[in-house]
């Protein structure tokens, strides 16, 4: 099968022809339909993750059952899947006290020293990133990796609601408690934040300010529900936001991952207010924060992984939230490109030119 392999840090993919193993015992084995790329890839790329290549990126996929291992009693050949990266053992304190996006045992269904799922064409080892590597045509995957959805999903939306709006929206959905007339701000407005958008909409937050240092983003915030807008690079965005909402609001959400907009995130949270990172600032970094502002003013500052989810029941009701119509996601999709095209999809993330682009297999 054809897959975009990244061989060295900060070099372009190749498209390579890689082998993929059968389906072993509690295995699935997907056609890959679409893929989202999200900014994790790109930091992966660039150091900031830690993935030793040589391995195949690619973590919001959906596609449609191949074939299945022994054991496997959840799907079927045919049915349509979504795949998310926080597979979970089930069994473990976190898993069973309600939060397996947490699950530590980092489920991978093949013991450790087992054949690799995938190889390149010289018989050496790739690594599979997080469960799933979905710039490949086909995906090998633990079937706790996957939940089943309804067939009337179109899989070229579908895809991102396997990391970007799981994340974004599950931040706002399930990680805080936003109340109906909260005011609540989103730095950054790409497939996270836009999910993160439409789930303070979704809660009825009053005001929703949208952050970006693209101004041109801010037609799409406001078609998924923003009330206003700031733009970065225009005079200082903590004061915008503080005479927006009459000192802080009373949640942001960082949905960068950038040193700066980190710290812009607390200082916009109005006293008693939840900052919520959900942009991953790149593991060397440090972040120096004001904490006499959060003793004195009461923030708070909470991390948010994967949207909290519980993806096998947070997906298919976001499915159904956007065949009602109550979760946009054809606004937030820039481009629908082939695999060949993902070096270039990758430069304009970088240049922050698109919101979602989505890798479409045939
Ligand atoms: N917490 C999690 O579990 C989780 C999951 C997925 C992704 N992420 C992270 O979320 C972050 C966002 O991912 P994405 O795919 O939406 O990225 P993206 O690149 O599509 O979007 C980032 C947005 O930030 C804007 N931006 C950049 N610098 C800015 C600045 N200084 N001020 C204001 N706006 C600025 C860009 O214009 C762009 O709209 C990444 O760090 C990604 O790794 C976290
Ligand atoms: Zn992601
Ligand atoms: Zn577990």
């Amino acid at each position: 099968m054809k897959a975009a392999v990244l061989r060295q840090l900060n070099t372009p993919l190749e498209i390579e022809d890689v082998d993929i193993d059968k389906p072993g015992p509690n295995e699935v084995l997907t056609r890959t339909a679409a893929s989202g790329i999200c900014h994790s890839d790109l930091h992966v790329i660039e150091g900031g993750l830690p993935m030793p290549p040589p391995c195949i990126l690619g973590h919001e996929p959906a596609g449609v059952v191949e074939a299945v291992g022994d054991g496997v009693t959840d799907f079927a050949p045919g049915d349509h899947v979504i795949g998310c990266l926080t597979s979970f053992c089930g069994t473990c304190k976190l898993c069973t006290a309600g939060r397996p996006y947490l699950c530590p045992t980092q489920y991978e269904g093949r013991p450790l020293g087992s054949k690799p799922r995938l190889r390149a064409a010289d018989g050496s080892d790739l690594i599979q990133f997080a469960n799933l590597s979905s710039f490949a045509e086909k995906m090998l995957c633990p079937e706790r990796s996957l939940v089943k959805i309804r067939d009337d999903m179109p899989l070229d939306r579908a895809c991102l609601i396997g990391c970007g709006v799981t994340t974004g929206l599950g931040a706002a959905l399930n990680t805080v408690n936003i109340r109906a007339g909260a005011s609540v701000v989103i730095i950054g407005c790409g497939g996270v934040g836009l999910a993160a958008l439409q789930g303070a909409r979704i809660r009825g937050a009053g005001k929703i300010i949208a952050v970006d240092a693209q101004a041109w983003k801010f037609d799409i915030a406001r078609k998924l529900g923003a009330t206003d807008c700031i733009d970065a690079t225009d005079g200082d965005p903590v004061a915008a936001v503080h005479e927006l909402t009459g000192g802080g609001a009373d949640f942001v959400f960082e949905c960068i991952g950038l040193v700066p907009t980190v710290q812009q995130s607390i200082a916009m949270t109005g006293r008693g207010g939840t900052a919520v990172l959900v942009g991953v600032v790149p593991v060397q970094e440090m972040v120096p924060i004001p904490a006499a502002d959060l003793t004195l003013q009461e923030k708070n500052v909470t991390g948010s992984y994967m949207g909290s989810n519980r993806f096998r029941f947070d997906m298919p009701h976001y499915v159904d939230f956007y065949l009602d119509g109550r979760l946009r996601l054809d606004e937030m999709i820039s481009s629908r490109i082939g695999l060949d095209d993902v070096n270039d999809a990758f430069d304009h993330m970088r240049k922050g030119e698109v919101a979602r682009q989505v890798i479409v297999f045939d």
